[in-house]
Protein backbone atom coordinates (compact mmCIF):
# COMPACT_ATOMS: atom_id res chain seq x y z
CA UNK A 1 0.00 0.00 0.00
CA UNK A 2 2.81 2.36 1.02
CA UNK A 3 4.87 1.25 -2.28
CA UNK A 4 1.88 2.18 -4.35
CA UNK A 5 1.40 5.61 -2.67
CA UNK A 6 5.13 6.41 -3.03
CA UNK A 7 5.06 5.60 -6.45
CA UNK A 8 1.67 8.02 -6.87
CA UNK A 9 3.39 10.81 -5.36
CA UNK A 10 6.79 10.24 -7.44
CA UNK A 11 4.48 9.65 -10.47
CA UNK A 12 2.84 13.67 -9.98
CA UNK A 13 6.28 14.96 -9.12
CA UNK A 14 7.51 13.74 -12.43
CA UNK A 15 4.09 14.91 -14.30
CA UNK A 16 4.85 18.48 -12.60
CA UNK A 17 8.26 18.37 -13.69
CA UNK A 18 6.89 17.67 -17.13
CA UNK A 19 4.82 20.34 -17.16
CA UNK A 20 7.64 23.03 -15.53
CA UNK A 21 10.00 21.80 -18.65
CA UNK A 22 7.50 21.67 -21.03
CA UNK A 23 6.15 25.91 -19.97
CA UNK A 24 9.69 26.85 -19.93
CA UNK A 25 9.97 24.76 -23.81
CA UNK A 26 7.44 27.06 -24.88
CA UNK A 27 8.83 29.96 -24.30
CA UNK A 28 11.25 30.17 -27.24
CA UNK A 29 10.40 28.92 -31.21
CA UNK A 30 13.03 27.02 -31.12
CA UNK A 31 11.96 24.72 -28.20
CA UNK A 32 8.39 25.43 -28.73
CA UNK A 33 7.64 21.72 -30.14
CA UNK A 34 9.60 20.28 -27.56
CA UNK A 35 8.20 21.76 -25.16
CA UNK A 36 4.64 21.17 -26.06
CA UNK A 37 5.58 17.80 -26.32
CA UNK A 38 6.75 17.74 -22.26
CA UNK A 39 3.75 19.18 -21.58
CA UNK A 40 1.90 16.33 -23.43
CA UNK A 41 4.17 13.54 -21.68
CA UNK A 42 3.00 14.83 -17.96
CA UNK A 43 -0.34 15.31 -18.64
CA UNK A 44 -0.37 11.53 -20.25
CA UNK A 45 1.34 10.76 -17.20
CA UNK A 46 -1.41 13.05 -14.86
CA UNK A 47 -3.75 10.87 -16.11
CA UNK A 48 -2.48 7.96 -16.05
CA UNK A 49 -1.78 8.10 -12.19
CA UNK A 50 -4.70 9.70 -11.31
CA UNK A 51 -6.69 6.78 -12.59
CA UNK A 52 -4.25 4.24 -10.82
CA UNK A 53 -4.83 7.00 -7.52
CA UNK A 54 -8.76 7.78 -7.44
CA UNK A 55 -11.02 5.13 -8.10
CA UNK A 56 -13.81 7.80 -8.42
CA UNK A 57 -15.63 6.30 -11.23
CA UNK A 58 -15.26 3.08 -13.50
CA UNK A 59 -12.95 2.39 -16.30
CA UNK A 60 -15.79 2.56 -18.90
CA UNK A 61 -17.56 5.74 -18.15
CA UNK A 62 -13.80 7.74 -18.07
CA UNK A 63 -13.64 5.57 -21.39
CA UNK A 64 -16.60 6.65 -23.11
CA UNK A 65 -15.64 10.62 -21.49
CA UNK A 66 -12.53 10.32 -23.45
CA UNK A 67 -14.02 8.80 -26.77
CA UNK A 68 -16.80 11.69 -27.14
CA UNK A 69 -14.49 14.50 -25.45
CA UNK A 70 -11.86 13.35 -28.88
CA UNK A 71 -13.85 13.27 -30.82
CA UNK A 72 -15.37 16.77 -30.23
CA UNK A 73 -11.91 18.36 -29.63
CA UNK A 74 -10.52 16.38 -32.88
CA UNK A 75 -13.46 17.57 -35.28
CA UNK A 76 -12.96 20.89 -34.06
CA UNK A 77 -9.48 21.08 -34.38
CA UNK A 78 -9.55 19.77 -38.30
CA UNK A 79 -12.68 21.71 -38.93
CA UNK A 80 -10.86 25.19 -37.42
CA UNK A 81 -9.55 28.05 -39.66
CA UNK A 82 -6.28 29.29 -38.54
CA UNK A 83 -8.26 32.99 -38.38
CA UNK A 84 -11.11 31.17 -36.41
CA UNK A 85 -8.34 29.79 -33.38
CA UNK A 86 -8.91 32.68 -30.80
CA UNK A 87 -12.41 31.66 -30.80
CA UNK A 88 -11.42 28.57 -30.36
CA UNK A 89 -8.86 29.51 -28.11
CA UNK A 90 -11.40 31.55 -25.99
CA UNK A 91 -14.33 28.60 -25.55
CA UNK A 92 -11.47 26.33 -24.51
CA UNK A 93 -11.03 28.70 -21.44
CA UNK A 94 -14.44 28.81 -20.61
CA UNK A 95 -14.87 24.98 -20.51
CA UNK A 96 -11.65 24.50 -18.46
CA UNK A 97 -13.96 27.22 -15.66
CA UNK A 98 -16.87 25.41 -16.65
CA UNK A 99 -15.26 21.89 -15.82
CA UNK A 100 -13.55 23.19 -12.76
CA UNK A 101 -17.40 24.08 -11.71
CA UNK A 102 -18.99 20.67 -12.58
CA UNK A 103 -16.24 18.41 -10.81
CA UNK A 104 -16.34 20.66 -7.52
CA UNK A 105 -20.28 20.54 -7.58
CA UNK A 106 -20.03 16.82 -8.13
CA UNK A 107 -17.64 16.51 -5.11
CA UNK A 108 -19.75 18.97 -3.66
CA UNK A 109 -22.90 16.87 -3.26
CA UNK A 110 -21.02 13.72 -2.28
CA UNK A 111 -19.07 16.01 0.67
CA UNK A 112 -22.92 17.04 1.53
CA UNK A 113 -24.46 13.45 2.37
CA UNK A 114 -21.27 12.76 4.88
CA UNK A 115 -22.46 12.88 8.21
CA UNK A 116 -19.81 14.92 9.42
CA UNK A 117 -19.08 18.95 8.17
CA UNK A 118 -16.82 19.13 5.39
CA UNK A 119 -13.32 21.15 5.99
CA UNK A 120 -12.58 25.11 5.84
CA UNK A 121 -10.01 24.06 3.31
CA UNK A 122 -12.90 22.36 1.46
CA UNK A 123 -15.42 25.05 1.72
CA UNK A 124 -13.35 28.29 1.01
CA UNK A 125 -12.04 25.89 -1.97
CA UNK A 126 -15.22 24.76 -3.12
CA UNK A 127 -16.75 28.47 -2.80
CA UNK A 128 -13.84 30.15 -4.43
CA UNK A 129 -14.29 27.43 -7.35
CA UNK A 130 -17.74 27.94 -8.28
CA UNK A 131 -17.13 31.82 -8.51
CA UNK A 132 -13.69 31.77 -10.64
CA UNK A 133 -14.80 29.31 -13.11
CA UNK A 134 -18.34 30.73 -13.41
CA UNK A 135 -17.02 34.16 -14.09
CA UNK A 136 -14.17 32.22 -16.21
CA UNK A 137 -16.87 30.21 -18.42
CA UNK A 138 -19.50 33.54 -19.56
CA UNK A 139 -16.06 35.92 -19.75
CA UNK A 140 -14.98 33.72 -22.05
CA UNK A 141 -18.43 33.26 -23.95
CA UNK A 142 -18.38 36.74 -24.44
CA UNK A 143 -15.06 37.01 -25.87
CA UNK A 144 -16.11 34.75 -27.78
CA UNK A 145 -18.80 36.57 -29.30
CA UNK A 146 -16.30 39.64 -29.37
CA UNK A 147 -13.80 38.02 -31.39
CA UNK A 148 -16.33 36.72 -34.08
CA UNK A 149 -17.42 40.37 -33.98
CA UNK A 150 -21.26 38.94 -32.95
CA UNK A 151 -21.63 42.32 -30.57
CA UNK A 152 -19.38 45.27 -29.80
CA UNK A 153 -18.86 46.72 -26.83
CA UNK A 154 -21.48 48.23 -24.35
CA UNK A 155 -22.12 49.28 -20.99
CA UNK A 156 -23.00 52.22 -18.32
CA UNK A 157 -20.69 54.52 -16.58
CA UNK A 158 -21.63 53.41 -13.15
CA UNK A 159 -21.12 49.42 -14.23
CA UNK A 160 -17.82 49.16 -12.85
CA UNK A 161 -19.65 49.99 -9.44
CA UNK A 162 -22.39 47.20 -10.15
CA UNK A 163 -19.48 44.83 -10.66
CA UNK A 164 -17.39 45.94 -7.03
CA UNK A 165 -21.01 45.66 -5.23
CA UNK A 166 -21.28 42.04 -7.19
CA UNK A 167 -18.40 40.96 -5.99
CA UNK A 168 -18.56 42.14 -2.43
CA UNK A 169 -21.48 40.33 -2.24
CA UNK A 170 -19.79 37.56 -3.76
CA UNK A 171 -16.98 37.09 -1.20
CA UNK A 172 -19.63 37.55 1.43
CA UNK A 173 -21.28 34.49 0.51
CA UNK A 174 -17.90 32.83 -0.20
CA UNK A 175 -17.70 33.37 3.46
CA UNK A 176 -20.56 33.01 4.55
CA UNK A 177 -20.32 29.23 3.24
CA UNK A 178 -18.23 28.80 6.57
CA UNK A 179 -21.17 28.59 8.65
CA UNK A 180 -23.46 26.92 6.14
CA UNK A 181 -20.78 24.29 4.57
CA UNK A 182 -23.99 22.25 3.06
CA UNK A 183 -25.85 24.90 1.59
CA UNK A 184 -26.82 24.28 -2.25
CA UNK A 185 -28.48 27.49 -2.14
CA UNK A 186 -24.91 29.11 -1.42
CA UNK A 187 -23.25 27.19 -3.87
CA UNK A 188 -25.58 27.42 -6.45
CA UNK A 189 -26.01 31.40 -5.78
CA UNK A 190 -22.35 31.87 -6.22
CA UNK A 191 -22.28 30.04 -9.40
CA UNK A 192 -25.23 32.66 -10.06
CA UNK A 193 -23.35 35.26 -9.30
CA UNK A 194 -20.06 34.25 -11.22
CA UNK A 195 -21.99 33.41 -14.27
CA UNK A 196 -23.45 37.49 -13.99
CA UNK A 197 -19.81 39.27 -12.96
CA UNK A 198 -18.28 37.39 -16.18
CA UNK A 199 -20.78 39.01 -18.67
CA UNK A 200 -20.54 42.27 -16.71
CA UNK A 201 -16.93 42.80 -16.66
CA UNK A 202 -16.26 41.53 -20.18
CA UNK A 203 -19.22 43.23 -22.16
CA UNK A 204 -17.97 47.14 -21.49
CA UNK A 205 -13.92 46.15 -22.02
CA UNK A 206 -13.03 47.97 -25.90
CA UNK A 207 -12.23 46.23 -28.60
CA UNK A 208 -8.29 46.87 -28.37
CA UNK A 209 -8.25 45.55 -24.64
CA UNK A 210 -9.75 42.09 -25.90
CA UNK A 211 -5.97 40.42 -25.85
CA UNK A 212 -5.47 41.86 -22.14
CA UNK A 213 -8.35 40.34 -21.59
CA UNK A 214 -8.18 36.66 -23.28
CA UNK A 215 -4.74 35.79 -21.52
CA UNK A 216 -6.63 37.22 -17.81
CA UNK A 217 -9.46 34.63 -18.74
CA UNK A 218 -6.72 32.12 -19.96
CA UNK A 219 -5.17 32.79 -16.07
CA UNK A 220 -8.67 32.28 -14.11
CA UNK A 221 -9.20 29.13 -15.85
CA UNK A 222 -5.90 28.03 -14.19
CA UNK A 223 -7.10 29.51 -10.92
CA UNK A 224 -10.40 27.81 -10.95
CA UNK A 225 -8.27 24.47 -11.27
CA UNK A 226 -5.63 25.09 -8.90
CA UNK A 227 -8.67 26.08 -6.17
CA UNK A 228 -10.44 22.62 -7.87
CA UNK A 229 -7.20 20.70 -6.54
CA UNK A 230 -7.33 22.43 -2.90
CA UNK A 231 -10.99 20.72 -2.93
CA UNK A 232 -10.50 17.58 -4.04
CA UNK A 233 -7.16 17.08 -1.93
CA UNK A 234 -5.47 16.47 -5.62
CA UNK A 235 -1.83 18.22 -5.89
CA UNK A 236 -1.06 17.79 -9.53
CA UNK A 237 -4.32 19.63 -10.25
CA UNK A 238 -3.06 22.70 -7.76
CA UNK A 239 0.22 22.79 -9.86
CA UNK A 240 -0.81 22.84 -13.01
CA UNK A 241 -3.97 25.25 -12.28
CA UNK A 242 -1.16 27.19 -10.39
CA UNK A 243 1.26 27.13 -13.56
CA UNK A 244 -1.56 28.12 -15.80
CA UNK A 245 -3.00 30.49 -13.49
CA UNK A 246 1.43 32.05 -13.04
CA UNK A 247 1.82 31.82 -17.03
CA UNK A 248 -1.82 33.60 -17.72
CA UNK A 249 -0.56 36.39 -15.23
CA UNK A 250 2.80 37.39 -16.99
CA UNK A 251 1.09 36.72 -20.24
CA UNK A 252 -1.63 39.73 -19.16
CA UNK A 253 1.43 41.85 -17.58
CA UNK A 254 2.83 41.51 -21.03
CA UNK A 255 -0.30 42.62 -23.09
CA UNK A 256 -0.83 45.49 -20.71
CA UNK A 257 2.97 46.50 -21.43
CA UNK A 258 2.49 46.24 -24.99
CA UNK A 259 -1.00 48.06 -25.02
CA UNK A 260 0.89 50.41 -22.63
CA UNK A 261 -2.43 49.88 -20.01
CA UNK A 262 -2.69 49.33 -16.61
CA UNK A 263 -4.65 46.39 -15.93
CA UNK A 264 -7.21 48.04 -13.25
CA UNK A 265 -7.37 50.32 -16.04
CA UNK A 266 -8.33 47.80 -18.78
CA UNK A 267 -10.98 46.28 -16.11
CA UNK A 268 -12.63 49.39 -14.24
CA UNK A 269 -12.57 52.39 -16.62
CA UNK A 270 -15.64 53.59 -17.52
CA UNK A 271 -17.77 52.11 -20.27
CA UNK A 272 -16.15 52.53 -24.23
CA UNK A 273 -15.57 56.30 -24.89
CA UNK A 274 -17.19 57.41 -28.10
CA UNK A 275 -15.07 58.33 -30.71
CA UNK A 276 -14.75 62.03 -31.74
CA UNK A 277 -14.15 63.54 -35.34
CA UNK A 278 -13.07 59.65 -36.41
CA UNK A 279 -15.22 60.19 -39.65
CA UNK A 280 -14.25 57.86 -42.81
CA UNK A 281 -14.96 60.23 -45.18
CA UNK A 282 -13.77 62.92 -43.73
CA UNK A 283 -10.60 60.69 -43.35
CA UNK A 284 -10.46 59.43 -46.94
CA UNK A 285 -12.15 61.42 -49.22
CA UNK A 286 -9.87 62.93 -51.76
CA UNK A 287 -6.82 62.05 -50.31
CA UNK A 288 -6.31 58.68 -50.86
CA UNK A 289 -3.72 57.37 -53.24
CA UNK A 290 -3.92 53.80 -55.31
CA UNK A 291 -1.66 51.57 -56.78
CA UNK A 292 -0.81 48.26 -58.47
CA UNK A 293 1.47 45.67 -57.89
CA UNK A 294 3.08 46.00 -60.69
CA UNK A 295 3.87 50.34 -59.50
CA UNK A 296 5.07 48.30 -56.43
CA UNK A 297 7.49 46.48 -57.82
CA UNK A 298 8.92 49.06 -59.92
CA UNK A 299 9.64 50.66 -56.48
CA UNK A 300 10.65 47.37 -55.05
CA UNK A 301 13.64 46.66 -57.32
CA UNK A 302 15.24 49.23 -56.33
CA UNK A 303 14.54 49.42 -52.81
CA UNK A 304 17.72 48.51 -50.48
CA UNK A 305 15.45 47.65 -47.37
CA UNK A 306 12.20 46.49 -46.88
CA UNK A 307 10.11 46.01 -43.59
CA UNK A 308 6.97 44.04 -44.05
CA UNK A 309 4.59 44.42 -41.44
CA UNK A 310 1.51 41.72 -41.38
CA UNK A 311 -1.77 41.43 -39.33
CA UNK A 312 -5.14 39.76 -39.03
CA UNK A 313 -5.87 39.95 -42.57
CA UNK A 314 -3.06 38.07 -43.69
CA UNK A 315 -4.35 35.36 -41.15
CA UNK A 316 -7.40 35.93 -43.35
CA UNK A 317 -6.11 35.89 -46.73
CA UNK A 318 -3.45 32.79 -45.57
CA UNK A 319 -0.94 34.94 -47.32
CA UNK A 320 1.84 33.82 -44.84
CA UNK A 321 3.41 31.28 -47.96
CA UNK A 322 3.26 34.18 -50.40
CA UNK A 323 4.93 36.80 -48.25
CA UNK A 324 7.88 34.07 -47.97
CA UNK A 325 8.19 33.95 -51.61
CA UNK A 326 8.40 37.30 -51.96
CA UNK A 327 10.91 38.13 -49.41
CA UNK A 328 12.83 35.36 -51.12
CA UNK A 329 12.50 37.22 -54.46
CA UNK A 330 13.64 40.18 -52.60
CA UNK A 331 16.24 39.27 -51.05
CA UNK A 332 17.67 37.33 -54.22
CA UNK A 333 17.37 40.60 -55.64
CA UNK A 334 20.09 42.10 -52.90
CA UNK A 335 17.26 43.90 -50.72
CA UNK A 336 17.22 43.25 -46.75
CA UNK A 337 13.75 42.41 -46.07
CA UNK A 338 13.08 42.51 -42.12
CA UNK A 339 9.43 41.61 -40.83
CA UNK A 340 7.86 43.63 -37.76
CA UNK A 341 5.85 42.41 -35.56
CA UNK A 342 3.67 43.77 -32.99
CA UNK A 343 2.60 42.39 -29.86
CA UNK A 344 -1.39 42.22 -30.63
CA UNK A 345 -1.46 41.85 -34.27
CA UNK A 346 -4.29 39.51 -35.28
CA UNK A 347 -6.41 37.92 -32.61
CA UNK A 348 -4.05 35.74 -30.53
CA UNK A 349 -1.50 36.36 -28.45
CA UNK A 350 2.07 35.52 -30.93
CA UNK A 351 -0.70 34.90 -33.84
CA UNK A 352 1.89 36.73 -36.66
CA UNK A 353 4.65 34.66 -35.03
CA UNK A 354 2.68 31.38 -35.47
CA UNK A 355 2.18 32.29 -39.16
CA UNK A 356 5.34 33.12 -40.37
CA UNK A 357 7.05 30.09 -38.53
CA UNK A 358 4.35 27.84 -40.51
CA UNK A 359 5.89 29.39 -43.25
CA UNK A 360 9.39 28.90 -42.16
CA UNK A 361 10.20 32.00 -42.20
CA UNK A 362 13.37 32.66 -40.04
CA UNK A 363 12.84 33.61 -36.70
CA UNK A 364 15.87 35.76 -37.04
CA UNK A 365 14.00 37.93 -38.96
CA UNK A 366 11.10 38.77 -37.00
CA UNK A 367 12.05 41.95 -35.39
CA UNK A 368 9.94 43.56 -32.11
CA UNK A 369 8.04 46.57 -32.41
CA UNK A 370 10.18 48.27 -29.91
CA UNK A 371 13.11 47.67 -31.48
CA UNK A 372 11.96 48.07 -35.44
CA UNK A 373 10.42 51.26 -34.67
CA UNK A 374 13.88 53.16 -34.66
CA UNK A 375 14.71 51.15 -38.23
CA UNK A 376 11.62 52.84 -39.96
CA UNK A 377 13.11 56.01 -41.21
CA UNK A 378 15.95 54.38 -42.87
CA UNK A 379 12.99 51.73 -44.88
CA UNK A 380 12.94 52.47 -48.05
CA UNK A 381 9.66 50.54 -47.87
CA UNK A 382 7.22 49.09 -45.58
CA UNK A 383 5.03 46.97 -46.74
CA UNK A 384 1.23 46.57 -44.98
CA UNK A 385 -0.70 43.47 -45.64
CA UNK A 386 -3.84 42.95 -43.44
CA UNK A 387 -2.94 45.16 -40.44
CA UNK A 388 -4.84 48.43 -40.07
CA UNK A 389 -5.32 49.08 -36.00
CA UNK A 390 -1.67 48.38 -35.45
CA UNK A 391 -0.29 50.87 -37.54
CA UNK A 392 -3.29 53.48 -37.01
CA UNK A 393 -1.25 56.70 -36.04
CA UNK A 394 -4.64 57.69 -34.21
CA UNK A 395 -3.12 55.98 -31.39
CA UNK A 396 -0.88 58.74 -30.92
CA UNK A 397 -3.48 60.90 -30.71
CA UNK A 398 -5.99 61.40 -27.22
CA UNK A 399 -9.57 60.47 -27.27
CA UNK A 400 -9.42 57.72 -29.96
CA UNK A 401 -10.46 53.73 -28.78
CA UNK A 402 -6.81 53.03 -29.02
CA UNK A 403 -5.28 55.96 -27.52
CA UNK A 404 -1.80 55.09 -25.71
CA UNK A 405 -1.46 51.70 -27.86
CA UNK A 406 1.86 51.23 -29.03
CA UNK A 407 2.01 50.87 -32.96
CA UNK A 408 4.31 50.45 -35.40
CA UNK A 409 5.74 53.62 -36.91
CA UNK A 410 5.22 52.11 -40.48
CA UNK A 411 4.68 55.82 -41.34
CA UNK A 412 7.78 57.05 -40.67
CA UNK A 413 9.34 54.93 -44.13
CA UNK A 414 9.79 56.30 -47.20
CA UNK A 415 7.11 54.74 -48.65
CA UNK A 416 4.45 52.32 -47.13
CA UNK A 417 2.30 50.10 -49.29
CA UNK A 418 -0.90 49.26 -47.51
CA UNK A 419 -2.74 45.66 -49.04
CA UNK A 420 -6.25 45.34 -47.61
CA UNK A 421 -9.28 44.70 -49.74
CA UNK A 422 -10.97 48.22 -49.11
CA UNK A 423 -10.94 51.52 -46.70
CA UNK A 424 -12.83 49.03 -44.45
CA UNK A 425 -12.07 49.52 -40.43
CA UNK A 426 -9.93 46.96 -38.42
CA UNK A 427 -10.90 45.31 -35.06
CA UNK A 428 -11.28 48.79 -33.67
CA UNK A 429 -14.05 50.43 -35.75
CA UNK A 430 -12.25 53.06 -36.70
CA UNK A 431 -10.25 54.98 -39.72
CA UNK A 432 -7.07 55.16 -40.26
CA UNK A 433 -5.55 58.38 -41.69
CA UNK A 434 -2.77 56.00 -42.65
CA UNK A 435 -4.43 55.51 -45.64
CA UNK A 436 -4.52 59.04 -46.55
CA UNK A 437 -0.80 59.99 -45.83
CA UNK A 438 1.18 61.37 -48.74
CA UNK A 439 3.96 58.31 -48.96
CA UNK A 440 1.08 56.15 -48.44
CA UNK A 441 0.29 53.89 -51.53
CA UNK A 442 -3.14 51.74 -51.51
CA UNK A 443 -2.74 48.37 -53.20
CA UNK A 444 -6.26 46.91 -52.70
CA UNK A 445 -7.50 43.25 -52.74
CA UNK A 446 -6.92 40.01 -51.15
CA UNK A 447 -3.64 39.73 -49.57
CA UNK A 448 -2.23 36.34 -50.44
CA UNK A 449 -3.30 37.50 -54.80
CA UNK A 450 -1.60 40.95 -54.26
CA UNK A 451 1.57 39.65 -52.73
CA UNK A 452 1.56 37.00 -55.44
CA UNK A 453 1.35 39.21 -58.38
CA UNK A 454 4.26 41.78 -56.64
CA UNK A 455 6.39 38.61 -57.06
CA UNK A 456 5.26 37.61 -60.30
CA UNK A 457 5.85 41.48 -61.69
CA UNK A 458 8.74 41.50 -59.44
CA UNK A 459 10.71 38.37 -61.16
CA UNK A 460 9.45 39.63 -64.44
CA UNK A 461 11.36 42.93 -64.27
CA UNK A 462 14.60 40.95 -62.74
CA UNK A 463 14.10 38.20 -65.81
CA UNK A 464 12.73 40.43 -68.90
P1 LIG B 1 -7.11 44.70 -37.73
O1 LIG B 1 -6.99 46.05 -37.15
O2 LIG B 1 -8.20 43.83 -37.24
O3 LIG B 1 -7.23 44.87 -39.32
C1 LIG B 1 -7.20 43.78 -40.16
C2 LIG B 1 -7.38 44.28 -41.57
O4 LIG B 1 -7.19 43.17 -42.43
C3 LIG B 1 -8.76 44.81 -41.88
O5 LIG B 1 -8.75 46.23 -41.91
C4 LIG B 1 -9.14 44.18 -43.21
O6 LIG B 1 -9.42 45.19 -44.18
C5 LIG B 1 -7.88 43.43 -43.62
N1 LIG B 1 -8.20 42.15 -44.27
C6 LIG B 1 -9.13 41.25 -43.92
N2 LIG B 1 -9.13 40.24 -44.79
C7 LIG B 1 -8.18 40.49 -45.70
C8 LIG B 1 -7.71 39.80 -46.85
N3 LIG B 1 -8.23 38.63 -47.25
N4 LIG B 1 -6.70 40.35 -47.54
C9 LIG B 1 -6.16 41.54 -47.16
N5 LIG B 1 -6.57 42.24 -46.09
C10 LIG B 1 -7.57 41.71 -45.37
O7 LIG B 1 -5.76 43.88 -37.58
P2 LIG B 1 -4.39 44.20 -36.83
O8 LIG B 1 -3.77 45.44 -37.38
O9 LIG B 1 -3.63 42.92 -36.86
O10 LIG B 1 -4.81 44.55 -35.35
C11 LIG B 1 -5.29 43.58 -34.46
C12 LIG B 1 -6.48 44.10 -33.71
O11 LIG B 1 -7.14 43.02 -33.06
C13 LIG B 1 -6.08 45.09 -32.62
O12 LIG B 1 -7.08 46.06 -32.45
C14 LIG B 1 -6.00 44.18 -31.39
O13 LIG B 1 -6.15 44.87 -30.16
C15 LIG B 1 -7.17 43.27 -31.66
N6 LIG B 1 -7.12 42.01 -30.95
C16 LIG B 1 -5.93 41.35 -30.85
C17 LIG B 1 -5.88 40.19 -30.13
C18 LIG B 1 -4.52 39.55 -29.96
S1 LIG B 1 -4.21 38.77 -28.60
N7 LIG B 1 -3.62 39.65 -30.91
C19 LIG B 1 -7.03 39.62 -29.58
C20 LIG B 1 -8.25 40.29 -29.76
C21 LIG B 1 -8.27 41.48 -30.46
P3 LIG B 1 -10.35 44.86 -45.45
O14 LIG B 1 -11.61 44.30 -44.92
O15 LIG B 1 -10.49 46.19 -46.11
O16 LIG B 1 -9.59 43.89 -46.30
Amino acid sequence: MGETSNLIQAGYILSAVLFVLGLKGLGKPRTAVRGNALGAAGMLMAVVVTLTDNKIVSFWQLGLGLVVGALIGGALATQVQMTGMPELVALFNGFGGLASVLVVGASFLEVRELPEDPSATFTLAAAATALIGAITFSGSVVAYGKLRESFGSFGFSSLRYVNGALMVVSLALGLLMLDMPKSVALIVALVALGFLLGVSSVVPIGGADMPVVIALLNSLSGLAASATGFALGNSLLIIAGSLVGASGLILTQIMCVAMNRTLSNVLFSAAPVAVEGADADETYVGKVTSTSADEVALLLENAERVAIVPGYGMAVAQAQHAVRDLAKALEANGTEVVFGIHPVAGRMPGHMNVLLAEAEIDYEKLIEMDVINSTFAQTDMTIVIGANDVVNPVARQENSPISGMPILDVDRSQTVVIIKRSLSPGFAGIPNPLFAADNALMLFGDGKEAVMAMTKALSELSNP
